[in-house]
Parts: structure tokens; sequence; C-alpha cells
């Protein structure tokens, strides 16, 4: 076996391996001229922003799709459509982004966390019922890694209480849950165009619904709450509802359409790479990739590699082996994250009675007491034990979904060879790394 490079060896990857993200070329530049050639560069019937629209309703599979000036502000229209009001809740992943968690809160909706699939890191439908109450009005799921969630009972869930079903798919533009692309499954859906994402064009997102009222109810959340109609007949604007401006711009539709054809040749290129980092880690005891169940497909755009130091012989906590593992991999130059560590609950900004100010929406509730008890983070052991358990690969500059296989068989090497000396790693650093937090 050859020596660790975090203990003296040479790494397994150089400084230029990992193609950076994102990728632009001439399509975008092109794109972009023709927006400046035409001189119009926003406006919600601008014809980048409409073609985008149109192309993505398509791609769905729904009659209706707004681009956002982000996927945060297409969450806020998705809260807006399902007309959450002050003191009504809505369940979320205990693991996952905090944007819609705080765009609930900024509607002074209160969040309901439950925990996650340990093996997927999605919502997990059998705790949503342990947090029902008759003020629940939505579950938004969040598609996490771009891995589809469990739509099916989620659904049934939501139709048995009434919930509009939320997909924050911002990760997951192209996976799919039984044939179907995710965004379509629910009531409504937010994508995202942040420079991370699959297609990245600076900021952008994609709001999209196949209901008219939603879309309508979207349209005038995203445009100073004004009546979408009458605005159309009178002129002049007139602010019916709570609203703002929620409006991408041409230039982002522009860079996000051309970037949107070169999607499938990704999702090649990605499913590629995926096989070859399963196929390479196949025989490697105690150490395994984010499981996809069989019938969904992901768009990974980073994966978790998950470990197991009892099966891997250590006795070590796991979060003392996540440190060992991920400065050693970084050693190897191999893009490598964490992504989060906080639990959702555990944000200052939902913990409660702190962060938000002035106790509120949390005093809307019957009994804050009671609720602050269920931010807890023991409340939530499977998202706890996945996150201390688990590093993602690729990071958000060196995504997976750019990789050529070349550099992935590289990533592969790499991490067999770190398994491999796990145990000279943990003899070199005996007092290295964060015990458990539970
Ligand atoms: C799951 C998830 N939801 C929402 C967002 C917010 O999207 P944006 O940054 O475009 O507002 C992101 C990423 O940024 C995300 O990963």
């Amino acid at each position: 076996m050859s020596q660790l490079a975090i203990l003296g060896g040479a790494p397994t990857l150089t400084q230029g391996d990992h193609r950076p993200w994102p990728q632009l070329g001439a399509r975008e530049r092109e794109a972009v001229s023709r927006v400046l050639e035409r001189g119009v560069l926003g406006g919600e019937d601008g014809p980048a922003s409409r073609a985008l629209e149109a192309r993505f309703a398509e791609l769905v599979g729904v009659r209706h799709a707004l681009l956002t000036h982000a996927g945060t502000s297409a969450l806020q229209l998705a809260l807006a459509a399902a007309e959450i009001a002050p003191g009504e809740e809505v369940i979320l992943p205990a693991y996952g982004y905090v944007a819609a968690p705080l765009c609930v809160l900024a509607r002074g909706g209160i969040p309901r966390f439950v925990d996650v699939d340990r093996e997927n890191g999605n919502l997990d439908p059998r705790a949503v019922e342990e947090v029902l109450t008759t003020r629940a009005r939505a579950i938004v799921p969040m598609h996490i890694h771009g891995c589809p969630a469990d739509m099916d009972r989620l659904g049934a869930l939501a139709a048995r209480y009434g919930l509009a079903l939320i997909e924050d798919a911002a990760q997951a533009l192209g996976a799919t849950h039984r044939g179907r692309p995710v965004g379509g499954l629910g009531a409504s859906a937010a994508f995202s165009f942040q420079s991370t994402k699959h297609v990245p064009a600076g900021e952008g997102g994609v709001f999209v619904t196949d209901d008219d009222a939603a879309a309508e109810r979207a349209r005038s959340a995203r445009g100073f709450g004004r009546d979408v109609r009458a605005q159309r007949e009178a002129g002049g604007l007139v602010a019916h509802t709570l609203g703002g401006v929620g409006r991408g711009n041409e230039m982002m539709a522009a860079v996000a359409l051309a970037q949107l054809e070169r999607l499938p040749e990704r999702m090649a290129t990605m499913r590629w790479n995926e096989t070859l980092l399963r196929d390479a880690f196949a025989d490697l005891e105690g150490l395994s990739l984010q499981a996809v169940e069989a019938d969904r497909t992901a768009v990974w755009y980073k994966l978790r590699l998950h470990f197991d130091a009892r099966v891997a012989g250590l006795a070590l906590a796991p979060r003392a082996l996540r440190s060992l593992l991920m400065r050693a991999l970084l050693a190897e130059g191999v893009g490598v994250t964490l992504w989060q560590d906080h639990l959702l609950p555990e944000h200052p900004a939902f913990a409660p009675h702190e962060g938000f100010g002035r106790r509120w929406p949390y005093a809307l509730h019957p009994e804050p007491d009671t609720l602050r008890a269920e931010y807890r983070a023991e409340r939530f052991p499977r998202a706890r034990a996945l996150l201390d358990a688990s590093l993602v690969l690729f990071d958000e500059n060196r995504p997976l979904i750019a990789q050529t296989p070349r550099t992935v068989e590289r990533v592969a090497a790499a991490v067999r060879k770190v398994w491999a000396g796990r145990h000279a790693l943990a003899r070199a650093f005996p007092d290295d790394g964060p015990t458990d937090r539970t």
C-alpha cells in the first residue's frame, strides 16, 4: 500500500485534475450577446425568460413555470401559492438546506421538523404523523443531493390530511421518481440556477405548478401582490396581497437555457461516473455510497460517502473518523466537504424564541414550550447519525457531474488508498478529531 499523502506520501490527485464549475462556452456567450443586442434586459415578458419558462414547463411536465431571481424566491412563491398563513405549520426534513424553513418563518409560518431516512437523507414519511397537528398546511421534501424523496408515501399523506406537497427540487433537476420528473409530483416545486447547481446561471430559480390558481397566486407574489388579471385590464400597480419582486432577468434566462441544452450530456457523464465509483467501492467493508431506491433516478451533483467505524474495525467515534478521513482525502487532492453539519432545527433562527426576535412567530403556537422541546437534536437521531458518519465527495467547485471518468477513477483510487490506510491513519492521529455530539 502506498503511503498516505497526509503521512508524507505523494497525493493521488494534483491541483488541475478536477474540472471546475460552472463550465461556460461559446453557447452562453452568444446567448448573452443576443440579449444585449435585443436590449431587453428584464421584465416578465422578456423573450428569453418566456422561452425558458416554456422549456421548463415541458421538461417537468406541468402547465406553469415562473422564472425567479433565486431558488429561494421560487420557494417563497410556492408557500404563497399554498397560502401559508401566520401560525400555520409546514413539515420539513431535519437535514437539508436552510432556505425552505427560513421562507416558512418569513411568512410567519412555523417549521415542524421530522427525521430523515438514514440511507438517502430525505424526509422520512414514517415520521410525518408524529408532528402533524390541525395547523399543518404543507410538507416540503428536499430531494437531497439530487436523490428523490419517497413521493408516493408523501403524496398519500398530503392527500389524506389535505396538505400541499411542495418539492424543494433545487438540487434535483433531471431526477425521476417512477419515471416522472421531480418537480411535477406535488402541488408545486422550486428549482435553482445558483452557481453550484446542475444548470448554473449565476443566480436564479423556477417555480412550477400544474394548478392554474396556484400559478396565479405565485405570479402575484412575484410581482408586488398585484392582481394578475386586473393588472392587465386596468393598468397601474395595485397590491392586493403580500408580494415582493421575485422576477428573474434576461441574461440569467439566456445562460440557463444554454446550460439546459448541455444537461443530457452532463447527465450521461454523471451516470457513468456514478457507476465507476459504485464499482470501485463495492468490495470495501464499512464504506458505501448514498443509496437510491430502484424506482428512482438521482442526479448526483455530490455524493455522500457513508462509513461504519465498527465494521471497518476501528474503535473511533463516527465524528472522529469523519474528521480523519476528511483530512486524509483533502491531502490526497480529493474534493470533499461536510456540506452541512447543523441539523436544521439546531439553527438558532429556528430554535423557538431565539434568532427571529420578539418570539415571533412561535408565540402564535398554543404551546410554545412543547414546541421548543420538539426542536431538540435528540429527536432526529437518524439525521444526526447520517451527518456524523458520512462525508460528501465532490464539492461546489468540483462537482461529480463536471468530471472526466479519468479524474473520477483517481478519486476512487484515493478513497481506496485512504480506506486501506485507515488503521495507520488512526494510529498516527490517536487524539485527533472531535468526539460524538450525542
Ligand atoms: C435544497 C436547496 N434548497 C434551496 C436552495 C436555495 O436556492 P438559491 O440559492 O438559488 O436561492 C438551495 C441551494 O442553494 C438548496 O440546495
